[in-house]
């Protein structure tokens, strides 16, 4: 508008303002330029600290038992003094150009005066339009002096939001087919046809598997450390893509299914699980926050925990994390297996931990999930005699393939690889201790 009255009042002072106006907004782009690479690098060392702060409480134990602490003091020294070095680097930046704008902008004012006064001397133009055109051009450039901070709070917050959708689009990789199927009411049967998989291009991890899996079956998953048996059971609920074959539910390409339907059937309990500080029955309820007291307590007992939470003070209503009871390995699983039933899948999977159950509440543990899961088709990776002998079948796996499938005493009797396998894991294979770990 008043660039419009400029040009309405004297052509000369409107031609001349905008003449000036291109090079004040280069000014500011230029100002944008030196900040946005500065501010990315800040965003990024600001993540790098956050996590390794978070790294070092997380695993303060490890740190003080292996004696790190020097070295995790240096680290956390380097990546502060990084942070720190981008941040002194924007405040130089916005030091040096913030206060040029004023101070160009008044060299602009008594630019204006200048010609203003020529043009009165040669009689041209009235004392009061020389008034007019500065007050005015006072009032027009009080936004742009306002901008300059601004802008710095801008490209601030631009910085975030490019990291944040960074790893928004991470999530993203994985997402639902358009016509993707809703998964309802499963019978719990489960294929995998030649699935082939990498975490990354060129280390393959799992070659052409093929595995049929009935409804409501138990099948254990057997095989020396590292061969895939987590990767093989994590992929059926969908958090990689496999990179050849299909896996089917109920003969339906779990592609083709929503996430949402396809993780709602699935109950799954990994090797490390991950309880949120709140009270017990708040994290039991976690995947299904209806539940009712009944549902909780079928559920802390079918993953024999319900004794030692109806042993504490407040029951369901202890407080556990950071300023609640702390739990023991073994404590802490149940709890989670808890959590897991609670949601009643229709398939669950179970990676189960190496040594924090006893071998007692292991062999009862297992023989009430089997009971639970009667008609549910259930996938567990065992790591105790005792789960292997309550399997339907056992699926020997080896270097990321499958070796064989059958019955513990088939397997033993037939088996070779199994044979060793079986030995070398279970000292006393004909003991009768059945929790002992294989
Ligand atoms: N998230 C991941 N990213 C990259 N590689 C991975 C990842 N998880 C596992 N791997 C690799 O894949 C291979 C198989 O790992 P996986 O965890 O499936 O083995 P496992 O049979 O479950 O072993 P364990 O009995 O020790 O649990 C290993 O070589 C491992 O290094
Ligand atoms: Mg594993």
């Amino acid at each position: 508008g008043i660039l419009i009255l400029m040009f309405f009042w004297d052509v000369q002072f409107g031609i001349l303002f905008l003449f000036f106006m291109p090079a004040l907004l280069l000014f500011m782009r230029q100002f944008m330029r030196k900040l946005t690479p500065i501010h990315r690098k800040s965003r990024k060392a600001h993540g790098i600290l956050t996590a390794s702060i978070r790294d070092t409480f997380d695993g303060i134990r490890e740190i003080k038992i292996y004696g790190q602490e020097a070295q995790m003091f240096s680290q956390f020294d380097k990546w502060n003094q990084e942070y720190l070095d981008t941040v002194v680097q924007s405040s130089i930046i916005r030091a040096k150009w913030i206060p040029m704008m004023p101070y160009l902008l008044s060299l602009l004012s008594v630019f204006f005066l200048m010609i203003g006064g020529l043009l009165y001397i040669n009689g041209e133009i009235t004392l009061g339009l020389i008034v007019g055109v500065t007050t005015y051009f006072g009032l027009i450039t009080r936004p742009l002096r306002e901008l300059l901070p601004g802008i710095h709070g801008f490209n601030h917050s631009k910085a975030a939001t490019e990291r944040m959708l960074e790893i928004f689009n991470i999530e993203r990789s994985i997402k639902d087919t358009p016509n993707a199927c809703q998964l309802r009411n499963i019978k719990g049967k489960i294929d995998y046809v030649n699935v082939s998989f990498s975490y990354f291009e060129g280390t393959q991890i799992l070659y052409n598997i093929d595995l049929k899996i009935k409804p409501g079956e138990m099948v254990a998953f057997v095989g020396p450390s590292g061969v895939g048996k987590t990767t093989l059971l994590s992929l059926i609920t969908r958090f990689y893509e496999v990179d050849n074959g299909n896996i089917l539910i109920d003969d339906i390409d779990i592609k083709d299914c929503t996430l949402k339907s396809l993780r709602q059937q699935i109950g799954t309990l990994m090797q490390n699980t991950f309880l949120f500080d709140g009270s017990i029955a708040d994290n039991i309820r976690f995947g299904n926050p209806g539940a009712t007291m009944d549902q909780l307590e079928k559920a802390a007992e079918t993953a024999q925990i319900a004794d030692f939470i109806h042993s504490l003070p407040k029951k369901y209503n202890s407080l556990i994390g950071e300023r609640g009871i702390k739990l023991s390995g073994g404590q802490a699983q149940r709890l989670c297996l808890a959590r897991v039933l609670v949601t009643d899948p229709k398939i669950l999977i179970l990676d189960e931990p190496t040594a924090e159950v006893d071998a007692i509440t292991d062999s009862k543990l297992i023989s009430a999930v089997r009971n639970l899961m009667k008609n549910k088709t259930t996938l567990v990776i065992a790591h105790r005699l005792w789960t292997i002998k309550n399997a339907d079948r056992i699926v020997v796996m080896k270097d990321g393939r499958i070796v064989a499938i059958g019955s513990h005493n088939e397997l033993i009797n037939t088996r070779k690889f199994y044979q060793e396998f079986f030995a070398s894991q279970f000292k006393d294979n004909t003991s009768k201790d059945e929790g002992e770990k294989i």
